[in-house]
């Protein structure tokens, strides 16, 4: 009998990876991984890797991997079922009768579509005789109908039961409104009431779409200015952020994150569409790396009183170790984004954000810190790190005037700073090239799979198909992105099953995760994993959309590409190249 996918989620989410691991093998962190000496076969140098965010080890050396699970099977020889058991244990969780999960996961599909219902009806009071304080609000705060429709903002009424009564006759019983947190219960006579009454309402929309509560907020200055649902089975606010669902579309490169509902929604309003919002909570270590799925760059935007300054020096070293690139933008002549856009509008705003105090300032100060420049040794030592840096800087107005500023505290000429970075910049770019050559020149070998039992048939579109199951995996909701990619058209079974269960999963608003994965051996999910840590990085739209066209086009020509065919080809290309030359 298999375990139910949501038991299994949170039996992986309550044995974190890298702790579970971190019993067998000592792991140290580089970058977003962890590495340490592998357990499964000797070495001496670590190549056993643990991705806590994807939640997976892969041995790049004996090839080895798989979610936590595999690895307590692995290390401790267990059959599948004993390893959840054991990892049930270790959790503190009972191993669940089937149907008891069940239910609750269709207790969950409930309680999502509750709130959608509860936001449909908040939406439509705002355009009703009994919303019109709220559409009057709205409009006193600057908000057209475009704005109130692309949030979904609606009009909680001023009653205790206008919500009750629309819900009950839905079909919603009182036990399912309690758990939504949308209702009170009455401590006087038991009886359940509205939770949000005469308060403009912001629905909170997850990644995929579900509405999984709400902020309200006052028209007046009464208090709490804002009421929010209160944690529920499908509301935790740690884990989630005002407008993603939204701002995950964006095509500008970078996220803002702000701290209030009406700054998201405003920068939203005049075009920035990549605003987010945390929920009235300080931002957490799962805020952090559900960003980084989305994007490599996180502009802060916090208020400019003191709290807000706390809040950014603690945000800082919280995105940074989620990879993300961090700018701060200090908020001037304005008490937050909402106010500044209002006043002085977008252009006005772009300038403030290309101005946003940046990283390499604070970077480089880190960089001299090091050294004491009053030594001749320390300060040549200082100038080769600083130009190192500075010769990663994207434009060439930036490497010259920071390679300026680091000059000048080097007290040395600009032109021989100039000189030192471009030297840099040719050791860095060879050294890329070097790395580019190796894998162009690559046996074709290396395209066909490490396993023995895994082979692929036709290599190009099996390429393909790898990176749309790690981007997939990754973030389930770019399978919006190639909606008519079907299964049928992989070539490699496996893909196939990877993608078309994540297919499923998806539909059913379930998260990916490795655990979730049915119905493979251990060896394909070493395999899987070791995609899935191959396929690094950001994902990009147009990437994965280019990857299921050649997966379409390898289908329909029924291209059978072998390795030695591949190897023809490259052959043919370099001797092509050699002509040339
Ligand atoms: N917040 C909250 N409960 C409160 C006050 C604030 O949950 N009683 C959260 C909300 O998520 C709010 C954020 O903290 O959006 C920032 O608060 P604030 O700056 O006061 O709100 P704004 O969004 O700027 O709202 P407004 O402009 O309407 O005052
Ligand atoms: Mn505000």
């Amino acid at each position: 009998m298999p375990f139910p996918p949501s038991f299994l989620d949170e039996l992986a989410a309550r044995n974190p990876i890298e702790e579970v691991v971190g019993q067998y093998v000592n792991l140290k962190r580089s970058g977003s991984n962890l590495f340490g000496l592998c357990p499964f076969h000797g070495e001496k140098t670590p190549s056993f890797s643990v991705s806590p965010d994807k939640g997976i080890y892969y041995c790049f050396g004996c090839h080895k991997g798989g979610s936590v699970i595999n690895f307590e099977m692995e290390i401790e020889g267990l059959s599948y079922p004993d390893a959840v058991r054991a990892l049930a244990k270790r959790a503190g969780m009972t191993v669940p009768e089937d149907e008891q999960y069940q239910s609750r996961y269709r207790r969950q599909e409930r309680l999502w579509a509750l709130n959608k219902e509860a936001a449909r009806f908040f939406h439509g009071a705002l355009f009703q005789p009994e919303g019109a304080a709220g559409l009057e609000y709205a409009g006193k705060r600057g908000m057209p109908k475009s704005t109130l429709t692309k949030f979904g903002i609606g009009f909680a009424p001023d009653s205790w039961d206008a919500l009750c009564k629309a819900m009950e006759a839905k079909g919603y019983t009182r036990e399912e409104m309690q758990a939504s947190g949308l209702v009170s219960v009455s401590q006087k006579n038991g009886r359940i009431y509205d939770r949000f009454r005469n308060r403009l309402m912001f629905p909170i929309i997850d990644v995929r779409g579900n509405v999984i509560g709400f902020g309200g907020r006052v028209m007046d200055n009464s208090t709490p200015k804002y009421l929010n649902s209160p944690e529920t089975e499908i509301f935790n606010k740690r884990k989630n952020l005002f407008a993603l669902n939204l701002a995950k579309k964006t095509r500008l490169g970078y996220m803002i994150l702000v701290e209030g509902y009406m700054d998201a929604v405003a920068l939203h309003q005049y075009g920035f569409d990549c605003a987010v919002a945390s929920l009235g909570t300080s931002l957490t270590e799962e805020h952090a790396s559900l960003l980084a799925r989305y994007t490599q760059q996180v502009i802060l935007i916090y208020d400019g009183d003191e709290a807000g300054q706390n809040a950014t020096q603690r945000a800082i070293p919280m995105l940074e170790k989620a990879g993300l690139q961090v700018k701060v933008l200090k908020m001037r002549d304005a008490k937050d984004p909402d106010e500044y856009l209002r006043k002085f509008g977008a252009d006005r705003f772009r300038i403030l954000l290309e101005e946003s105090s940046n990283r390499v300032e604070y970077q480089l100060k880190a960089i001299q810190k090091k050294y004491d420049l009053n030594i001749d040794e320390e300060r040549v030592n200082f100038i080769t790190e600083a130009a190192d840096f500075v010769s990663t800087l994207a434009s060439a107005v930036q490497r010259e005037v920071y390679g300026n500023r680091v000059a000048e505290a080097a007290k040395i000429s600009p032109e021989a700073m100039k000189i030192e970075v471009q030297k840099a910049y040719k050791r860095r770019l060879s050294r890329e090239k070097r790395k580019q050559e190796k894998i162009d020149l690559a046996p074709a070998r290396n395209l066909q799979t490490q396993s023995r039992q895994i082979r692929y048939d036709n290599v190009k579109s099996a390429a393909a198909e790898e990176r749309v199951v790690a981007a997939v995996m990754k973030e389930p909701a770019l399978l919006a992105e190639i909606p008519e990619l079907t299964p049928e058209e992989f070539s490699a079974p496996i893909l196939a099953k990877v993608f078309s269960q994540q297919l499923q999963r998806h539909r059913e608003g379930q998260d990916a995760t490795l655990t979730g994965l049915t119905d493979f051996t251990s060896e394909e999910m070493a395999h899987i994993a070791g995609i899935l840590q191959r396929y690094d990085g950001p994902v990009n739209a147009q990437a994965l959309r280019d990857c299921a066209r050649t997966i379409r086009v390898e289908h329909q020509t029924g291209n059978v590409r072998t390795e030695e065919d591949i190897m023809a080809l490259r052959s043919r290309l370099q001797e092509r190249k050699g002509i040339k030359q």
